[in-house]
């Protein structure tokens, strides 16, 4: 009998490829995606676990790159899908460049929220798949010095509990993952790596990350927190003012070298 499949988004590096090693070590078959040729090194390495393996090279903040993924399927159906792919962004929002806080949008809600549409709409009918969406505990609170990245998360977040409540009454699953700051290529990424409070901090182990949102979506549950200070994070920003929320975002996220105050321009 065919291995089931696993099609994995942001695969490339950090959380994404420790899920597909995770999904490896189970006996998936997998497609992989990212945007840059190290998806293919990735492939290389996870075909050791002895089951197929397909790089795809695509970006996924657009239409055309989630449909040359979905094309790369074959119409062979998606057991498990795990919407992972993402970037942040940091600075002060009035410096940030229109052009990158556009492809976080686009990377983080616009091309997610397709190619999730696309593949609930194989997985409903079919009354069976599982599907591992990965928000962050950043959704929870107002991302200042990060801003339109914690609102894609805030977004996530949310279309992941919206998805579940709609298609309750199948057994298609959608959970939530929601890590906290994790070891991986993001803070680099995010230009954030060298001068924030958060970037320079230790971070959560991407493999126990992962570890977490596998084992989330295999028993079911709606969502995960990775860790217990971000468990403790979470349920305090529950009950905490948004305005003192954003004022803590501060203090992880704002740059080292920003001096001036907004008022004194
Ligand atoms: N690290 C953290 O502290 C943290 C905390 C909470 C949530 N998260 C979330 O975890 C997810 C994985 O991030 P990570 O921490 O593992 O960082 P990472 O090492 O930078 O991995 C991000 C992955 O997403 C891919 N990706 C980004 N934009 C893409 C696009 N437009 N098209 C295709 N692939 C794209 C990247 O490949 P390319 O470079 O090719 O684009 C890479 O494979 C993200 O959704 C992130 O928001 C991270």
């Amino acid at each position: 009998m065919a291995n089931k499949l696993a099609v994995i988004t942001g695969a490339s590096t950090g959380i994404g490829k420790e899920i597909a090693k995770i999904a490896a070590g189970e006996g998936y078959d997998l497609i992989i995606v990212a945007d840059e040729p190290q998806i293919d090194a990735a492939a290389g390495e996870l075909s050791s676990f002895g089951v197929d393996v397909q790089a795809i090279e695509a970006d996924l903040s657009t239409f055309e790159g989630n449909d040359q993924l979905l094309a790369a399927c074959g119409g062979r159906p998606i057991d498990v899908l795990v919407a992972n792919a993402g970037r942040g962004l940091g600075q002060g929002f009035l410096e940030q460049d229109p052009a990158e806080w556009r492809r976080v949008i686009d990377t983080n809600v616009t091309g997610t929220t397709y190619l999730l549409q696309k593949v609930l709409q194989q997985m409903v009918p079919r009354n069976e798949g599982n599907v591992l969406i990965t928000g962050s505990i950043a959704g929870l609170i107002p991302g200042a010095w990060q801003a339109v990245y914690n609102g894609t998360k805030a977004y996530l977040d949310s279309l992941s509990y919206a998805i579940r409540e709609e298609i309750k009454d199948t057994d298609v699953n959608v959970t939530v993952l929601m890590p906290g700051p994790t070891e991986t290529q993001f803070f680099r990424r995010a230009d954030m790596e060298r001068n924030t409070p958060v970037g320079q901090s230790e971070k959560a182990d991407a493999a126990k990350v992962a570890q977490d949102g596998w084992g989330a979506m295999t028993s079911h549950k709606p969502h995960v927190v990775s860790g217990f200070m971000n468990k403790v994070q979470a349920a305090m920003s529950h009950i905490t003012p948004d305005t003192l929320n954003a004022k803590m975002h501060t203090g992880m996220a704002k740059p080292d070298d920003v001096e001036e105050s907004r008022g004194g321009l």
